[in-house]
């Protein structure tokens, strides 16, 4: 077999309501079921130039915005090894990998979800040019994405989507993420905009923080909480009730840095500006009664979530804020990954 092509796609980033923190023993097991938004603007996008011919001695080059990077080089052939299982051909490839974001560094914004799960739709489609298929295992596929960066599970899907066994939704595994179909028009369309208190890259990655929930003591009383507010949060998704969707939400995200801080080490991830923007977003809701509920990552940033029809009158208040911020970025509720270029010929 000898093929050659080109294959470009680009995948969004997703923002999780009920946070995956920690993992089960496992290849990439989350600790507790996880639910995300899938956003629509910012994605990165991933070209992958590919010759896949018998017997010829694997190799992998990438270049991640606009410089080679070794370290990507090496996560990607570690992630291979998981899913040469799926696609075999991987070990007689060659691939030359050009990948970039439309989002800053750092932001607050997960890269390794939209990352990881362009990469891998890129790669499953060549397995079908190489299989001569034309399925569309989305299964598959958020499983692959999955073995790279469990977040990024759930980028291959939108508008929301759930990753991790939950006993109130047959469908759900710890395999793969699947879509949660039951929602109110309400959360159809949500505005999202970040508010970036701080560029600084993290002290510490994801993987590492996973780790530590291991000697968390806080632990199995995570891992109920974690399952309690998903299913208030279902209820939430599918009745249209914003009191409820707003208390899981903020409920999860200070958890969430709880949860670092109180692990091995004191992880602490927020800055003053963080907690000054909580306090003046909480006073506001209560002074307008606008509904805007916050969320945040392993990071300092904050995302604000809202309906998009009380987009204006939000903006007002983020801008009349007497909080310093670096810069919003403007995000909403999005679908998924998008093909740009498949091209390909057989030798
Ligand atoms: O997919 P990872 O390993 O980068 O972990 C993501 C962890 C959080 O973003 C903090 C939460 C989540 O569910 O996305």
């Amino acid at each position: 077999m000898h093929i050659k092509g080109k294959i470009s796609y680009s995948s969004p980033s997703n923002i999780a309501l009920v946070k995956y923190w920690g993992k089960e023993p496992g290849d990439q097991i989350p600790m507790n079921p996880s639910l995300s938004m899938t956003l629509r603007e910012c994605k990165s996008f991933t070209t992958v130039e590919y010759e896949v011919k018998t017997d010829a001695e694997p190799s992998i080059e990438v270049v991640f915005e606009g410089k080679r990077s070794i370290d990507i080089e090496a996560k990607l052939q570690r992630w291979f090894t998981k899913i040469s299982y799926f696609f075999s051909w991987l070990n007689y490839a060659t691939l030359k990998v050009e990948s970039h974001n439309n989002f800053p560094h750092s932001a607050g914004i997960a890269s390794s979800a939209s990352g990881m799960s362009t990469m891998a739709m890129c790669l499953y489609g060549i397995d079908k040019h190489i299989k001569k298929h034309n399925e569309n295992d989305i299964n598959l596929l958020s499983n692959i994405s999955r073995l790279g960066s469990g977040s990024a599970s759930r980028s291959v899907l939108g508008p929301y989507a759930l990753w991790g066994r939950f006993d109130g939704f047959e469908n759900s595994t710890n395999d793969y993420a699947v879509r949660y179909p039951y929602v109110h028009e309400t959360f159809l369309d949500l505005h999202d905009t970040i508010i970036v208190v701080d560029k600084e890259p993290k002290k510490i990655s994801s993987r590492d923080g996973h780790s530590l929930m291991e000697g968390n003591p806080y632990r199995q009383a995570r891992i109920f909480q974690a399952n309690k507010n998903l299913e208030t949060l279902l209820y939430a998704l599918k009745e249209g009730n914003w009191e409820k969707f707003q208390h899981v939400t903020e409920s999860e995200a200070l958890s969430l840095h709880a949860l670092m801080m109180s692990s091995e080490g004191g992880m602490l991830l927020l800055k003053g500006g963080t907690v000054d923007w909580i306090h003046y977003i909480r006073n506001k809701r209560e002074e307008t009664g606008l509904p805007m509920a916050f969320t945040m990552d392993a990071g300092a940033n904050i995302h604000l979530l809202y309906p998009a029809g009380v987009h204006e009158q939000v903006m007002g208040i983020l801008e009349e804020s007497p909080v310093p911020s670096i810069d919003f970025i403007q995000d909403s509720t999005g679908k998924g990954p998008e093909k740009m270029i498949d091209e390909y010929e057989e030798i």
